[in-house]
């Protein structure tokens, strides 16, 4: 079969390599009909990523038709539609019996990283059974694929951990798919204000679309000054950091208010300031996760009902043997205008 193959920094083809085949009695093959590429891939591609080794098949993303399953998977069979998640969880440890399936101690964030991922033509998933989300034949394959992932992502590290509730002032820093995903998952709590912050004008542009009530372009430096004369100088509610550097982490504190939250998405390379001489009194509580993808059956009926605009986020439609066009693109997304590939198989 074809995989979308990492050979080391920067580097990355499209080859043959043996198709998966099951290795524990808890594993399913899933022949993939969709993919799409993520943030991290390019942060693998760059090197940032050292769990990841030269002929790892990338991507952690997906939707599928079962191949095969192990003799103790018992909830699927061949021909079933799944939605595979992003983490693997056994739901046996310890951390999936607190629900923090992220650090399950058999699984995690293991596909596209320390196992072969989603951008080949088949992919072998273990613990299938608590790892994969069966589906209804006919439902929009596309906009499913935003279920592996962003949307969870956004939404239990986002508005679970801000606390959003119906009339909060919402901030969210960074408008990219992450953002996005937070922006839309966040309108199911009613905030009364949803403030899109990012450097990037075509991005804040399309956040109007997806529902934001305000948009700030940072680059001037004056965003504080701005959030603060939209909520009569008291700050935001909850403040969403969705870029993963130290400028956007400290806008958050410095925009929250008295009893709000920040809650942090992004992947930090560096240490960050922490202004607890501004903020030791103030009441606030600041939140980290990874995503542990618990809330994927919710969100999934959220879907299928329609209350989700997921397809939104899809910008460029690539077939499974494009995957290298597909990047290129991605890697190129301001430019290019570029939020999520949909890549079909
Ligand atoms: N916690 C988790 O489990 C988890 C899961 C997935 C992704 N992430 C992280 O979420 C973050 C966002 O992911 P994404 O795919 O949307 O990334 P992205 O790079 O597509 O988007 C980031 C956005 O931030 C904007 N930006 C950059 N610098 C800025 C600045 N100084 N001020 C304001 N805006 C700025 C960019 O213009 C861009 O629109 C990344 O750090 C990613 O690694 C975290
Ligand atoms: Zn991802
Ligand atoms: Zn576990």
């Amino acid at each position: 079969m074809k995989a979308l193959i990492y050979q080391g920094p920067g580097k990355r083809a499209w080859e043959d390599k043996p198709k998966p085949t099951l290795k524990d009695a808890t594993d399913a093959i899933v022949k993939i009909t969709r993919t799409t590429i993520c943030g991290t891939d390019l942060h693998i591609l760059k090197g940032d990523v050292p769990t990841v080794v030269e002929g790892r098949t990338l991507g952690h993303e997906g939707i599928g038709v079962i191949e095969e399953v192990g003799p103790a998977v018992s909830a699927f069979k061949k021909g079933d539609q799944v939605l595979i998640s992003c983490i693997t969880s056994c739901l046996k440890c310890d951390a999936c019996k607190k629900g923090m399936y992220s650090h399950c101690q058999n699984g995690g964030w293991i596909l596209g990283n320390l196992i072969d991922g989603t951008q080949a033509e088949y992919v072998r998933i273990p613990f299938a059974g608590t790892s994969l989300y069966a589906i209804p034949h006919g439902a929009d394959q596309d906009a499913l694929v935003m279920l592996s992932d962003i949307l969870p992502t956004g939404f239990e590290c986002g508005v679970l951990n801000g606390a959003v509730k119906p009339g909060d002032t919402v901030a969210i820093v960074g408008a990219g798919p992450i953002g996005l995903a937070t922006l839309l998952t966040g309108q199911l709590y009613s905030p009364s204000e949803l403030i899109m912050i990012d450097v990037d004008d075509n991005r804040l542009a399309r956040a109007k679309e997806f529902g934001a009530t305000q948009t700030i372009n940072s680059k001037d430096g004056e965003a504080v000054a701005r959030v603060m004369a939209l909520t009569a100088g008291k700050g935001v509610d909850v403040a969403i950091e969705a870029v993963g550097v130290p400028a956007t982490f400290e806008l958050c504190q410095d925009i929250v208010t008295a009893g709000g939250h920040i809650a942090n998405i992004g992947v930090h390379g560096k240490g960050v300031m922490l202004k607890l001489d501004k903020l030791w009194s103030q009441n606030v509580t600041i939140t980290t996760r990874l995503v542990d993808t618990v809330t994927t059956p919710m969100l999934l009926k959220t879907l299928l009902a329609g209350k989700l605009q997921a397809k939104l986020l899809i910008t460029h439609e690539f077939k499974l043997a494009e995957l290298m066009k597909a990047y290129d693109t991605f890697g190129d997304a301001a430019k290019q205008k570029a939020l999520k590939m949909i890549i079909r198989a």
